[in-house]
């Protein structure tokens, strides 16, 4: 897949991020930087930063940066050779395209090809005699034809290669069938279609290419669905059932479901932004993908155990996120005088989409949802375990920002326990002083511990040894302000860097440099995951000076190789030694107690 050099440079060079970036977000100047909205995450005054000179972005709020390409992988939600292609096909280069390239590239459309050729065939078997079962089907389900056609849905037929003879009359070859994961192979190599008697949903992205199906039995056998395989087109993190429509929507946010059947129901009933994520917890792939068309969430699964366990991931995966979450709950349909659980599909097929919309409009924040799932852990009517509630909710309830909210969620929660409000507020209160008295520790223990300011955000990244890493920093700003000191430090060796990352960067440089190449952040986007490159454009915003780049730069090489040596265990001056394990005793490091 690598691109030659040289053409990545010129993508670079063709691509000013200034302008790349203004045609996203509203950016003003202020000294050398423009500043604008991050387009990353909701903010209502501008964080987010383009420098020009060292052509890159950076938010000091959600610490995203990056190089043109990496701009263009976020904000258009792309891979790293699909935003080269994106940006070369912008300044009107063409993309030379490696064999094995050119190949995979032509598989993947012959794939998309077959796909769109097999989601006709099976639509029109649904309206076939032989389909008739797939047919009767939809109606029990109550799928009208108009809406069975938006979402292209057809029949597989009762017989072992239906699909496949009809395929390779059109000139698809075996490779092809196996490869679209519309065909199976036997031990003895004989293929079979692989859905049968099922009625089909075509997995359709936003681009409208039909990358996959998912297939559902009409009885009870198992299993219930069946979906494409993880192919060159199909990826069911990446995917999300629905988008094809629901990007279009002109509702504010998006309904996140379980299945197949709870999106096309909701689309028939009017709310055309549901979309579900096919067999797999919500993934941050699908996430990334949301966030281009939606800052909000309305997570509806099911309301049993495993749509319960699904909304807690989801929720852990959204925390921290740019999104609003909302959870709805549906509720349990009565049945005899007992309840029954339902989803959303049942919901609006009992109740109707205008019961629906109220449901979505008084939609159940998060706060609330989690003090549901507190209150379900406690007998309530059991006055220990009601003591253990008023502490868990006055926990949950005093991490609150605001002091309404807590006041309304105290009343509430006082009610459903059968506790006065005052106990239950004097509760809360005493969380909240805990709660500061933590935050407050927190604090000066990172006051005592700069260091720990200095630390890569992510924790995977962690230096071990701080010195020497501040040092690793210095010498990969200065060669990214001066790429002339490249030449004072070809004696450091990449290995000596305590940091693995920075050495990794530093020797990503070195390489342009012996190269002849020049020395950027956006040339690392290829090699640097994009949190690696967010820690590299964190790294460039603390201040270094080239007033004296030969000397800093010698000054941090020093630091570096006394940190490795030290770490070879080749500085035994016993001297040293006998001092630092005086200092240890002492505990003049800090470690008292250690
Ligand atoms: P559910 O079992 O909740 O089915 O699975 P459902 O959507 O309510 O289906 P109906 O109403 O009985 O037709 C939720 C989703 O999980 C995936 C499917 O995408 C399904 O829509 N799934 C389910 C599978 O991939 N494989 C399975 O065997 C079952
Ligand atoms: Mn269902």
């Amino acid at each position: 897949m690598a691109f030659p050099q040289s053409f990545l440079d010129e993508v670079i060079a063709r691509n000013d991020i200034l302008d790349v970036v203004s045609s996203y977000v509203h950016l003003t100047k202020k000294g050398g930087n423009y500043f604008g909205l991050c387009p990353f995450h909701n903010e209502k005054t501008g964080s987010f930063s383009v420098s020009p000179d060292k052509q890159i972005f950076y938010c000091f709020g959600c610490k995203k940066g990056g190089g043109v390409i990496n701009f263009i992988m976020e904000e258009e939600n792309l891979s790293f050779p699909d935003a080269v292609r994106f940006l070369a096909k912008r300044a009107g280069l063409e993309v030379p395209e490696e064999n094995g390239d050119r190949e995979s590239s032509r598989l993947r459309q012959r794939v998309l090809s077959l796909n769109r050729d097999a989601a006709r065939f099976y639509y029109e078997m649904l309206h076939r005699p032989e389909g008739a079962a797939v047919g009767e089907y939809l109606e029990r389900r109550k799928i009208s034809r108009k809406v069975a056609m938006d979402f292209g849905l057809g029949a597989s037929l009762d017989a072992w290669d239906a699909l496949i003879t009809a395929m390779t009359e059109k000139g698809y070859t075996k490779a092809e069938l196996l490869a679209a994961g519309l065909a199976v192979q036997n031990s003895r190599g004989r293929l079979y279609d692989k859905f049968r008697n099922r009625l089909m949903f075509p997995v359709i992205d936003v681009r409208g290419d039909i990358v996959g199906f998912g297939g559902r039995v009409l009885d009870k056998s198992e299993p219930k669905y069946m979906n494409t395989p993880e192919t060159i087109t199909y990826s069911k993190r990446r995917i999300l059932y629905g988008i094809h429509l629901a990007k279009k929507t002109k509702r504010p946010n998006f309904i996140l479901c379980e299945g197949n059947i709870d999106v096309i129901t909701l689309h028939q009933a009017g709310f055309d932004n549901a979309v579900a994520s096919m067999g797999t917890a919500l993934t941050t792939e699908q996430t990334r993908l949301l966030s281009r068309y939606t800052k909000e969430l309305v997570l509806c699964y099911d309301n049993d155990n495993a749509g319960r366990t699904a909304t807690e991931k989801a929720i852990d995966l959204l925390n921290n996120s740019e999104f609003t979450v909302k959870v709805l709950n549906i509720p349990n349909r009565m049945e005899n005088g007992k309840p029954v659980k339902q989803d959303v599909d049942d919901f609006i097929k009992n109740r109707g989409a205008a019961a629906f919309e109220r449901l979505l409009s008084g939609s159940e924040n998060h706060i609330e949802y989690q003090m549901e799932a507190v209150a379900a852990k406690y007998d309530l009517g059991d006055d220990e375990q009601r003591v253990a509630y008023a502490e868990e909710i006055s926990a949950l309830i005093a991490g609150l920002d605001n002091a309404v909210e807590r006041e309304i969620y105290t009343g509430r929660a006082a009610e459903k326990a059968g506790i006065s409000r005052e106990a239950l507020q004097l509760e809360v209160q005493r969380a909240a002083k805990r709660r500061l008295g933590r935050e407050r520790r927190e604090r000066q223990r990172k006051e005592m511990n700069p260091a720990a300011a200095l630390q890569p955000q992510d924790r995977t990244k962690r230096y071990t040894d701080i010195h020497s890493a501040m040092a690793e920093e210095g010498v990969i700003r200065l060669l990214l302000l001066d790429s002339g000191l490249a030449a004072s430090c070809l004696q450091l060796m990449p290995e000596e860097f305590s940091s693995p990352l920075l050495g990794k960067i530093y020797g990503a440089l070195l390489t342009c440099y012996q190269e002849n190449r020049p020395l950027q952040v956006s040339s690392l986007a290829g090699l640097l995951e994009s949190g690696e490159m967010n820690h590299l454009t964190t790294i460039l915003q603390r201040p270094e000076s080239i007033a004296n780049g030969p000397q800093a730069m010698a000054d941090y090489i020093a630091v570096i190789q006394t940190a490795f040596r030290k770490r070879q265990g080749l500085d035994q001056d016993p001297l040293l030694a006998a001092r630092d394990k005086f200092k240890n005793k002492k505990g003049y490091g800090g470690k008292q107690n250690a």
